[in-house]
Order: structure tokens, then C-alpha cells, then sequence
């Protein structure tokens, strides 16, 4: 299959360019498009054979559910039993935005789509591109990361480019995402809401309207017998080619056992990559680093991560290691992803 790439105006896509999309997706096409947070692969959500040539064009299991994308507040629910209070406030508050959240799947929603359960994930992207495009392909658009399964999500065109040319109908370049890292998931199937996923809207943030809110134990490090409830969250993802592990601990030290674990490395004929934060740049004097960016600027180290774990991947690097990137704001989700791509190699020195 040839896939078609338009580009398009991220802040005024051309509807012309919308209409054709949207015509794609409604007969069942699918369509990579910018959100704010990542790259979605988008089909049509009601449709089964749409949803099954998501997984077939990701290599995705077709047990891991796809996240129902709508435009219109109202379109919720159609899709859900019941919404409760909880999840209106949520809405109120975050919607358009980088927030999903789960409820009990009415039959509107395929298995194909709910990946065999019984409930479904819904998310209303602020994106203009997104929003154009869902309405125009129907108002209700299934859209996973647009990387292969495995890969880090892609957070511009030339990412979804790479993974899935001549795999998909078409694929809408609006530049790059805004915040680089998938959006937060609450589960509202349960007597307390739970976190699957931390993103954007973080734990302080949901509290601030929900009162009580739980972290789904699964994603702890330390619990890697309890499997996360997001089926996505179990397998090895967001990951690059090259063994990757973080190292913990204060910067000087951090940096002194990179050092020596890069050098060791490149004696042994190996291409280390490191990546760092702007500020300890200095402790890896003579040594190739990667900036993730400031420490104070959290927003631009989670914009940059999965673009410097596909550069590892064209760099054909062997090992890499990278420091730890903890911070109030987007820390819970950086170090989620960051974690999850070193399949949870952690060393505290
Ligand atoms: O920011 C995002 O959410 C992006 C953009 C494109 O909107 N989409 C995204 O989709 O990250 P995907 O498919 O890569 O990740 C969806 C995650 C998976 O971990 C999946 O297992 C989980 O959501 N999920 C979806 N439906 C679920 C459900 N009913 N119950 C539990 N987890 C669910
Ligand atoms: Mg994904």
C-alpha cells in the first residue's frame, strides 16, 4: 500500500485536507495524525475491521486495547454505561486534553475495539488537527500511538514515517506534538479511581478534583509481581534496540559510574550512549552525551525523550545509560516511560 503524507497547518489544518482524511477513516482507512501529546494511528472506532488493521498494521496483540478519541463531550455517552461524578468533574476540568479515562463499554463498542473487555477507554484530545479530523472521520476514532508495538511513541511525522510507511492509508505531518509523552489514564471502574498510566495531568492534579485518587501498584518498580491493569503497560515498550539503564543517585557520582561503565564499553568495541541533564553536562567532559534538556523544565525533557530513543536506535547504539529525571510536576510520567524502556534496570549509587 502507498501511504499518502500531507502536511498540514497544526493551529488551522486545511479542510480539504481534513475532508479527504476523514473520508479514509470513514470507510474504514486509517490515518496517523498529531495529538498533543503523541502521534495516534487513527480508524474508525465502531468498526471491527478497522480496529483489527490497527493491530495488524502496529503488530500490536490484539488483547491491549485501543483508546476511543471524540471531539464532543456528548459523544461520550453513547459509548459508556454510566459516567460518574467523578469523571464529569474530570472532564470539566481537563477535557480537551491529555487525560483518558475508563468506564464500563456499552455494545456501540466492538471487542475488536476494547480489546476483548468490557470496558472502554475514552480521551477528547485539545489538538486542532485531532479534533478536525475526528469529527470529520466520524466522531469516534480508535487511535493507539502510531509507532510499531515496542517502539517509543512518535512525536513528530518522520517517526510514524519510519515505523509504518506503506502500512497505512495516510499519514497528516502537523509538526511537532506538544508535551511528548501519552496521556494520563484513570481507570473509573472502580469504587476509587486509579491512575494506569501517569502523563500530563498528574497525581496533585487529578486530587485537586477528585479528592482520593490510587496509583495502579503495577507500575511500581518494586511490585513486579502485581500486573499493571493497562494491558499496554505489561509489555516491554517505549523501548529502544539498545539495553538501556538508569542510574540514581547524586549527579557527580551518577556521573563518575557512566563514565567508567562507557568507557569500559568503548574498549570493549561497543557504541555507549549517554544522556544527560543540560546542567551535568560538564561531569561527562570528552564523553558524547545527550542533553535530555533542563532540570528546572520538565516539559522539555518529556517533549524530548522518545525522539532521543529513536536517535539511538539510527545511531546503532549498543548500551545506553541515562540518568534519572525526577521532578513535582511531570516526574511521575518521565520516570514511567524512562523505567519502562529499561525494562526497569535501576542502579542506585
Ligand atoms: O496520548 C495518548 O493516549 C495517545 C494519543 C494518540 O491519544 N494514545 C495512546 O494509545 O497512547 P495507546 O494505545 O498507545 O495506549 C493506550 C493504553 C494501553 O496501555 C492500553 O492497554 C490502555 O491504554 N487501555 C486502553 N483501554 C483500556 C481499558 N479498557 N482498560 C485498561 N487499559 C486500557
Ligand atoms: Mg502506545
Amino acid at each position: 500500500m502507498e501511504t499518502e503524507y500531507l502536511t498540514v497547518d497544526p493551529g488551522k489544518p486545511d479542510p480539504e485536507v481534513i475532508k479527504k482524511a476523514g473520508k479514509v477513516l470513514r470507510r474504514g482507512g486509517l490515518v496517523a495524525f498529531p495529538t498533543e501529546t503523541v502521534y495516534g494511528l487513527g480508524g474508525d472506532a465502531l468498526n471491527m475491521s478497522a480496529a483489527g488493521r490497527i493491530y495488524a498494521a502496529k503488530g500490536r496483540p490484539s488483547d491491549n486495547p485501543l483508546i476511543v478519541h471524540i471531539a464532543d463531550t456528548a459523544h461520550l455517552y453513547p459509548l459508556v454505561k454510566e459516567v460518574p461524578e467523578g469523571a464529569v468533574a474530570l472532564a470539566r476540568a481537563y477535557w480537551p486534553g491529555p487525560l483518558t479515562m475508563i468506564f464500563k463499554k456499552t455494545t456501540l463498542v466492538p471487542y475488536a475495539t476494547s480489546g476483548g473487555l468490557e470496558t472502554v477507554a475514552v480521551r477528547m484530545p485539545s489538538h486542532p488537527v485531532a479534533r478536525a479530523l475526528i469529527e470529520a472521520g466520524g466522531g469516534y476514532i480508535a487511535a493507539p500511538s502510531a509507532n510499531s508495538s515496542g517502539r517509543p511513541s512518535p512525536t513528530r511525522a518522520d517517526h510514524v514515517k519510519a515505523d509504518l510507511d506503506g502500512r497505512i492509508d495516510m499519514i497528516l505531518d502537523g509538526g511537532e506534538v506538544n508535551i511528548g509523552l501519552e496521556s494520563t489514564i484513570v481507570d473509573f471502574t472502580e469504587e476509587i479511581p486509579v491512575i494506569l498510566r501517569p502523563g500530563y495531568i498528574n497525581k496533585a492534579m487529578l486530587e485537586e478534583i477528585l479528592g482520593e485518587v490510587r496509583m495502579d501498584p503495577g507500575l511500581s518498580s518494586e511490585n513486579e509481581n502485581v500486573r499493571p491493569k493497562a494491558p499496554g503497560m505489561r509489555y516491554r515498550h517505549y523501548a529502544p534496540k539498545a539495553p538501556l539503564t538508569v542510574v540514581e543517585g547524586a549527579a557527580e557520582e551518577v556521573a563518575a559510574f557512566i563514565r567508567k561503565k562507557a568507557s569500559e564499553a568503548e574498549e570493549a568495541g561497543q557504541k555507549a550512549g549517554i544522556i544527560c541533564a543540560e546542567e551535568h553536562r560538564s561531569l561527562y567532559e570528552g564523553l558524547e552525551i545527550v542533553s535530555a534538556g533542563h532540570l528546572e523544565n520538565d516539559e522539555e525533557i518529556a517533549l524530548g525523550l522518545y525522539g532521543i530513543l529513536r536517535d539511538f536506535d539510527e545511531a546503532s547504539v549498543d548500551r545506553i545509560w541515562s540518568e534519572a529525571f525526577d521532578s513535582p510536576g511531570l516526574g511521575d510520567a518521565i520516570m514511567n516511560r524512562l523505567l519502562k524502556a529499561a525494562g526497569h534496570q535501576v542502579i542506585t549509587v
